[in-house]
This record gives C-alpha cells, structure tokens and sequence, in this order.
C-alpha cells in the first residue's frame, strides 16, 4: 500500500462534502459523509458521469447523472445495478488526510 497526501487539513472543508481532486497524478474523490472521510474513484460506473457534483445519503454516494447509488463502506452497486466503485483507505494525519492505493507487482518494478 502507498499513502499519498491527498489535502492538507486548512484545506478541509467544513461539514460533509463531496471534492473530487488529483493528487500525485491519481485522480480520486474526496467525501465527508455523517463526519466520517472516504475516498473512491472519481467517475461512475454506470456511463461514466463525473462524482463532483454527487451527493451522499444513507450512506451511499449518488451520481448526479442517473442517480445510481454505491456503498460508502462496501463500493456495491444498489441493488439491481450490478456494479460497483472502487474504494481507498483514508488516513487522517498531522499534515493532512492520506489515501493508501495498492501498489501492483508492475508499479513495484518501475518505482510506484
Ligand atoms: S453515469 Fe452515474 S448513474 Fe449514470
């Protein structure tokens, strides 16, 4: 796993939100939902709709485009649809939050 600091702690945003961001060339999707971080990929399943303008409720992220829904906790699909997001572990730091990305045996070899 590779920790990357993915925002700084002024640069935290109040209350639960939804920010997609890029950080060390990884585009991923910053959430805040009922005071917990998560941080999953950025685009949606479905047909590709951009999370940035989503929302969180009962636990799930919504996409803006179709409304699909998918786990916070788990990255399923809701029931019916299928399909599901991929999820990163936060870490809240001194510096800032971080999130852990999997570091394949390729990215091993070429540094990664
Ligand atoms: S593109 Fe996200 S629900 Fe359709």
């Amino acid at each position: 796993m590779r920790w990357v600091r993915i925002m700084s702690k002024q640069e935290l945003p109040d209350g639960d939100f939804v920010r997609c961001l890029k950080a060390e060339g990884r585009k991923l999707c910053l959430i805040r939902h009922e005071g917990k971080l998560y941080a999953t990929q950025v685009t949606c399943p479905h047909a590709g709709g951009h999370f940035s303008g989503g929302w969180c409720e009962h636990g799930s992220l919504v996409c803006p485009i179709h409304r699909y829904s998918y786990s916070l906790e788990t990255g399923r699909g809701a029931e019916g649809q299928g399909d599901y997001i991929d999820l990163y572990p936060t870490d809240m730091r001194e510096d800032g939050v971080y999130a852990g990305f999997r570091v394949s045996w390729l990215g091993r070899l070429f540094g990664d």
